[in-house]
């Protein structure tokens, strides 16, 4: 699959409605919503009242990944918000499984994130319970950061841990993604790659999602 997930982190948020509009109108496949809460990440970007805003006008999968602690808490809010799915980070949670089985329980789609610093093996338990995996390619909090060249290995070391455990969640790649590196990360196996800056930021974001996905 090949899947292109703009941020709406880089979007001008003095203009979302416009933002959702070319998303809508766009070849963009989901649009995927960075959540910090300051405390996870040393940033805070936006939460309930912006989501909610943008469900109703957005057609594309509303893509949540939460950089927060306790996702327990706050998990079901945003799948009652309307997100495809909702992910959280594996060292913000002592055990994943209860946050995993709140967004389950809502028919939502489940993902787990590491930070690019997190061993990869310790998702080997998890893989079997999970929609989605997302690799970081940069560290979580900010957007227009650095594309970490290490993740095309970690993209092949989790793909032989999924073989070897025969379970085969997609796999998500966020983080300094441009129309330099796509193709790369493509070709090493991802499936959905989220994109910010490289989108929000070009003249003719359409035309930079197709190049990526081409
Ligand atoms: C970083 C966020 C990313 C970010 C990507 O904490 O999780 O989704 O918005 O932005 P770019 O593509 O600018 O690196
Ligand atoms: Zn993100």
């Amino acid at each position: 699959m090949k899947l292109i997930a703009p941020s709406l982190l880089a979007a001008d948020f003095l203009n979302l409605g416009n933002a959702c509009n070319m998303i809508n109108n766009s070849c963009a496949d989901w649009l995927h919503l960075d959540i910090m809460d300051g405390i996870f990440v040393p940033n805070i970007s936006f939460g309930f009242p912006v989501m909610e805003a943008i469900a109703p006008v957005c057609r594309k999968p509303l893509d949540v990944h939460l950089m927060i602690t306790h996702p327990e808490k706050y998990a079901q809010r945003f799948c009652d918000a309307g997100a495809y799915s909702v992910g959280f980070h594996l060292e913000a949670v002592e055990n994943p499984d209860e946050t995993l089985q709140i967004i389950r329980k809502r028919g939502v789609h489940t993902c787990l994130t590491i930070n690019p610093d997190i061993d990869v093996e310790r998702l080997r338990p998890h893989i079997s319970k999970v929609d989605m995996v997302l690799l970081m390619s940069v560290f979580a909090g900010y957007g227009g950061q650095k594309f970490i060249e290490k993740t095309y290995d970690r993209i092949y070391q989790l793909r032989n841990i999924m073989n070897q455990e025969g379970f085969h969640p997609m796999i998500e790649i966020d983080g300094g993604v441009n129309t330099n590196n796509a193709a790369k990360l493509f070709d090493a196996g991802a499936d959905i790659l989220v994109a910010g800056t490289a989108v929000f930021g070009a003249e003719n974001p359409d035309q930079i999602i197709r190049m990526m996905k081409q």
